[in-house]
């Protein structure tokens, strides 16, 4: 276990199960259809990468990147796009992957921006919600787990861009972060 780690709370394998079971999902609900797997650079980097392989349908990928304003902890809830889209997503079956549901903020920006290009569907995947810490209400259509309001790292997640490449989620001591 890393250093400045307190506490795992969700494993390696926990992770790969539960990743597993949200690829069987979708592809079940998705049968007959083509897939655009859309991740939120770049926490969701890591889990979009394990998630499409256990997605069994034709798919492709793209990526895109937005941050808000504010401080490293504390959303302040002016959200604004770093990287757009490669290509467009009218008639497209897209299904939006994030790592991490918090204010909400984020996901409702770029839910109301993709939702405009008029896809064929629009479905929203993410890893891991804090219900506890929302300020925009968001309809999620598939959801890995619920965690308490506290700091996470792991699995794509950072602190202050690190971290992101720990194999599980944890909380990190307080001094890392004080
Ligand atoms: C995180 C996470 C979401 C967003 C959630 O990204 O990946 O995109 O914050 O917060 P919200 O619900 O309060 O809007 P971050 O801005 O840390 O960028 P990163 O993915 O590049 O780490």
């Amino acid at each position: 276990m890393h250093n400045d780690v307190k506490e795992v709370l969700f494993s390696a394998e926990e992770l790969e199960k539960r990743v597993r079971e949200l690829g069987k999902q979708i592809t079940a609900e998705y049968q007959g259809k083509e897939l655009l797997v859309i991740g939120v650079l770049k926490g969701a980097n890591v889990f979009l990468a394990d998630l499409i392989r256990h997605i069994e349908l034709p798919l492709e990928i793209d990526f895109i990147a937005a941050a808000s304003y504010g401080s490293s902890t504390e959303s302040s809830g002016v959200v604004r796009l770093l990287k757009d889209l490669d290509y467009p997503i009218e008639n497209r079956h897209v299904l939006l992957v994030e790592d991490l549901i918090d204010t909400g903020l984020t996901l409702h920006y770029l839910a109301e921006n993709l939702k405009a290009r008029q896809p064929a569907s629009f479905q929203i995947c993410t890893l891991l919600d804090k219900p506890e810490r929302r300020k925009v209400s968001m309809e999620v259509d598939y959801k890995g787990f619920d965690i308490p309001d506290e700091f996470i790292v792991g699995y794509g997640i950072d602190f202050n861009q690190k971290y992101r490449n720990l194999s599980y989620i944890a909380t990190l001591k307080p001094e890392v972060y004080a």
